[in-house]
């Protein structure tokens, strides 16, 4: 009888600490650089359908774009590079003014290296500023959810080479050093309405880089008649 109160008690205990574990989203703005070869031996852009050795035309309904920007933090291609832009955009409208975008920002810095985040949208190709959607992300982009705005700021004809603004602006979950208090009811049954038996009082800290595991510092504080 011993043992079965023990794992009931265990079960209420994890299953609060699933619920809990998110805390709450922080938002974060960057605003940085892709720098986009759409030709030229350095291309960073290559026309998936298109014939081999031509410039790509983004204007022709199906044309399919795979890409890999170098994405720098300040407007120089020669600054720091804080992440790349790889993904494809498919030219999606029949009259060729949208593109749709499928790409993932993968974060190469210190700061963020190994997270991403996920923009799933459709570019309207003449507007001067676009703004996508961000629809997720990993690592310390956990459950991310924003938007993002793409403006050209330079476009180089004789290099293909054009240098966009890309801000940031996103809702998103740290995956580590998050601290967590707790005051849970622990039941001698399964329902919340059985007899209290103690609180499961403490705290909690995420303690994996990768927020996969959690350092639990509790007290089980019974209030029983036992
Ligand atoms: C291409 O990249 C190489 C290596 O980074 C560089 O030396 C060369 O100048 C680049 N060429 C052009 C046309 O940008
Ligand atoms: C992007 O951010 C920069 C400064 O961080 C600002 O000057 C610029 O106007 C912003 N662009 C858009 C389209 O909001």
């Amino acid at each position: 009888m011993a043992i079965i109160r023990l794992s009931l008690l265990l079960f209420l205990v994890m299953f609060t600490y699933s619920g809990a574990e998110l805390g709450s989203p922080t938002e974060t703005h960057m605003t940085l650089y892709f720098h986009d070869y759409s030709g030229g031996v350095n291309a960073t852009v290559m026309e998936v359908t298109g014939p081999p050795g031509k410039l790509p035309d983004f204007t022709k309904f199906g044309a399919m774009f795979v890409t890999d920007d170098p994405i720098t933090k300040e407007i120089h291609a020669t600054s720091s590079q804080v992440a790349r832009g790889q993904g494809l955009y498919i030219t999606s409208a029949l009259d060729g003014s949208n593109t749709h975008v499928l790409m993932s920002i993968v974060f190469t810095n210190e700061e963020y290296g190994g997270s991403t985040l996920e923009i799933q949208a459709t570019n309207v190709q003449l507007e001067r500023v676009s703004e996508v959607a961000i629809v997720g992300g990993s690592r310390k982009f956990r459950f991310a959810r924003g938007y993002a705005t793409f403006e050209t700021m330079s476009f180089d004809s004789a290099l293909h080479y054009a240098v966009i603004q890309f801000n940031v602006t996103v809702l998103h979950y740290q995956s580590s050093t998050d601290m967590f208090f707790t005051d849970d009811p622990i039941t001698k049954e399964i329902h919340a309405t059985s007899s209290q038996v103690a609180r499961g009082q403490g705290l909690y800290v995420t303690s994996a880089l990768d927020g996969s595991n959690i350092h639990v510092l509790m007290s089980i504080v019974f209030t029983n008649e036992e």
